[in-house]
Order: C-alpha cells, then structure tokens, then sequence
C-alpha cells in the first residue's frame, strides 16, 4: 500500500514538494500517492503553486472547496476514508496546521494507520486561531512527529507526547525556497507582466500579505490596519498580494478602495516563484503569515508580524523576525525604525539548510519497517 500523501490549502505545497521528491527517490519503499482535499482551488491559490512547485499533478482530488470550519473538515473527513478503502495506506503523512491537516490524521487514526505530521510541534499558545486546534490535536494523533526547530520538543512534551515519537529534521519549506530561488521571477519582470511601471521599485520596497482571520475579518481592526499602510505606502512602496478571504471581506466592509493610494501596488495572490522574487529583494515584509516569518529568515530580510504572538519562536530568536502585533502605531513604529536603522540581521536556524526532506525519508523508512502494523 502506498503511503497517502496529504495537502489542502496553499502553504501545505511548499512542505509536500520536497518531500515527494525524496520519496521518490526511494522508490519503492516509500512510494506515495498525493491526495489533494480541494480545501484550495483558485487557479492563483493552487493550480500555478503546483507548476511552480514541480508537484506532480494530485493522484486523488477530493474537491472539497470552502466552507464552516466544521463543514469543511467533516467533508475532508467523509471523503478522505474512502480512499484509504481505494488504495490502501501504509501510513498517512500530513504536512502543517490547515483543516485538511486535521481532518485526514483523524480518519487515518480511526482507521489504526500510522500518522506522519511534518512540522509538528509549533505552538502559538492562542487557541482562538483556528491552526493551533489544528495543531495540538494532529500532533496528538500523530505515531511520528518530524519537527522544524527544538522548542517543538519542549512543547510537545508539556502535552505528555512521548519524547521517541518526535524527530527533529529542520525545514521541509526552506528546501523548497533554497530548490527555487534560482528560479525566482524578480519584481521587476513581475510589474512589467501586471502592466506596471517597475521602477516605481527602484528606490526600494516593501512587501505585505495579511489573511488571518483575526485580522481581516472585522472592519474594526483590519480599517485601521489598512490606513497604516496608506502611511506606509508614502515612504515606502508597498507591493500587497491579497488573499481573497481579505479581498472579499474589504469589499464588503467598503474598504477596498482605500488601497488605490500613492505607493500601494494591489497584486492577486501570487505564484509561488514571485512572491520569492518579491520577497527575496524587499527592504522588508510585513505578514501574518506562519511561513512567510520563516522564509524571510531563511533570506536574511526584515519581517514585521503583524500578530501577537508567534508558534515559530526561532524567528524572533534568531531570524530577522519582530512581532508587532496589530496595533498600527507599533506597525508604524516597526516600519520606521527598519528604514531608520536597517532592520535585524539574523542567522539561518539549526538544521534549515535545503535538506530536511532527505533526512526524513532516510529515516523514515526504516521507522515504517520497524512499525507496519498488524491489520
Ligand atoms: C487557510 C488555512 C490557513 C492558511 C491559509 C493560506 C485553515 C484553518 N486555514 O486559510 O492556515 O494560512 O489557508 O492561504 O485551514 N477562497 C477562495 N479561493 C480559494 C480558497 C479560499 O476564494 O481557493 C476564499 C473563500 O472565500 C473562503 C476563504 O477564502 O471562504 C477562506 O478559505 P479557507 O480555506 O477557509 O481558509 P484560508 O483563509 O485560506
């Protein structure tokens, strides 16, 4: 039986291609086949991640789309079980904190599989992000749990795991970056194809990404966050890339038009080979992203997070990552002392060197010899 390979929803792509890569290169002691829940589905979230990743087209699409939490993870559920009936599975490896993450370790588990969470262990400590039910309840499900920085042993011990399941491998996701950005799209090329004069970037510029519900979803809070980068945006150009969970919530809270001002470039959520040619030569990002605080550390480029608290402490530790939660004086201020001062520098984390995905095949193929389950 293969091993069924899980993603969902846009930040799941950049952890599963490595990993299919190396897997394949251990055929056929981890032959895999890739199940894509549909959690994703716009062409700008998903069909040009997959080309830029290199992911092989999914062998199964559940087709899920959007829904209520609850809808869309019962429905992830319902049509997951069906395919382990199909196939077979010799384990199920789930990658991140998305519902589609959840949902599947939990059918697998109900059905006595072995679950594989990558990226296990990071916690926020919020429970009103929807990631972290995500994430403590995979990591509590999973038999093997690969983690990206040592702080996820402490956390998961706190929760009674048992300290033999978890293996520290590092970063499945800075694989990915290091694997592309040879093949990045600089910003320049990217305005010229959007029909924008790119040396509107020529003096510098900054990048943002904001989608996280507890941002985007009232108008109380996402507003004033808005007029702070008009402010921004006028020392500043600002290139946005906007999910549509933040488009569609400005319009209708009649705030889209506030982002036509001086400075402020509105892009569709890019591919992923753009936003790492956007990102890799900004003065500075500014997200709420869990991986974008990441990726910015691994390239050595200032990250404001507009959040209050982070599950990727490493970042702050020793990346070029500064929470500055969402107020938008702080924001302001985190701006200001970035063009004042340069921002942090920062050093590449412990095990985030392009080869965390080979380290987890290795040794997860002795781990499945050893644990293949009687049925
Ligand atoms: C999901 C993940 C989040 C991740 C984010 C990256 C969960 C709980 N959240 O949030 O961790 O950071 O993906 O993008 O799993 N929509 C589209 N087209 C799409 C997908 C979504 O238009 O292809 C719109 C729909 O209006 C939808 C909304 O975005 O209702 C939210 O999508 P959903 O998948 O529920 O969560 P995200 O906010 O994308």
């Amino acid at each position: 039986a293969p091993i069924l390979c899980v993603v969902g929803a846009r930040p799941n792509y950049m952890k599963m291609a490595p990993i299919i890569r190396a897997f394949a290169a251990h055929d056929p002691a981890l032959r895999c086949l890739l199940v894509h829940t549909g959690q994703h589905y716009d062409s700008a979230m998903n069909d040009r991640l997959f080309a830029d990743l290199d992911l092989p087209a999914p062998d199964v699409n559940l087709g899920v789309g959007s829904a209520s939490h609850a809808v869309q993870t019962a429905e992830v559920m319902r049509r997951f079980e069906p395919v382990i009936d199909e196939h077979g599975a010799r384990a199920v490896l789930v990658v991140g904190d998305v519902n589609s993450t959840l949902a599947c370790a939990l059918v697998a588990a109900k059905r006595n599989i072995p679950v594989i969470h990558v990226e296990a262990g990071l916690r926020s400590y919020d429970r009103r992000m929807p990631e972290e039910i995500n994430r403590v309840l995979t990591d509590q499900l999973a038999d093997l749990l690969y983690t990206t920085e040592r702080s996820a042993h402490d956390n998961l011990a706190r929760e009674g795991i048992d300290p033999a399941r978890a293996v520290f491998v590092g970063n499945v996701m800075i694989d990915s970056l290091f694997a592309s950005l040879p093949r990045a799209v600089p910003a320049e090329a990217l305005l010229r194809g959007a029909g924008l004069d790119p040396q509107v970037l020529a003096g510098g510029y900054g990048v943002v990404t904001l989608h996280r519900p507890s941002n985007v979803d009232r108008a109380e809070v996402v507003g004033p966050l808005v007029e702070a980068l008009r402010e921004i945006a006028r020392r500043l150009p600002l290139v946005l890339a906007l999910h549509p969970r933040t488009r569609n919530n400005l319009e209708r809270f009649g705030l889209l038009g506030r982002l036509d001002a001086p400075g402020m470039i509105v892009l569709p959520p890019q591919g992923y080979l753009e936003m790492l040619g956007l990102m890799s030569r900004a003065v500075m990002v500014l997200t709420d992203s869990g991986g974008i605080q990441e990726e910015t550390t691994a390239l050595g480029v200032p990250c404001l997070t507009i959040r209050e608290n982070t599950e990727r402490p490493i970042t702050v530790e020793q990346g070029t990552n500064t929470l500055v939660g969402i107020d938008p004086q702080a924001l302001m201020a985190g701006v200001d002392d970035i063009l004042r001062h340069g921002g942090k520098r920062g050093r590449a984390p412990e095990l985030w060197d392009g080869r965390a995905a080979g380290r987890i095949a290795a040794h997860l193929a002795g781990w499945l010899d050893q644990h293949e389950r009687p049925r």
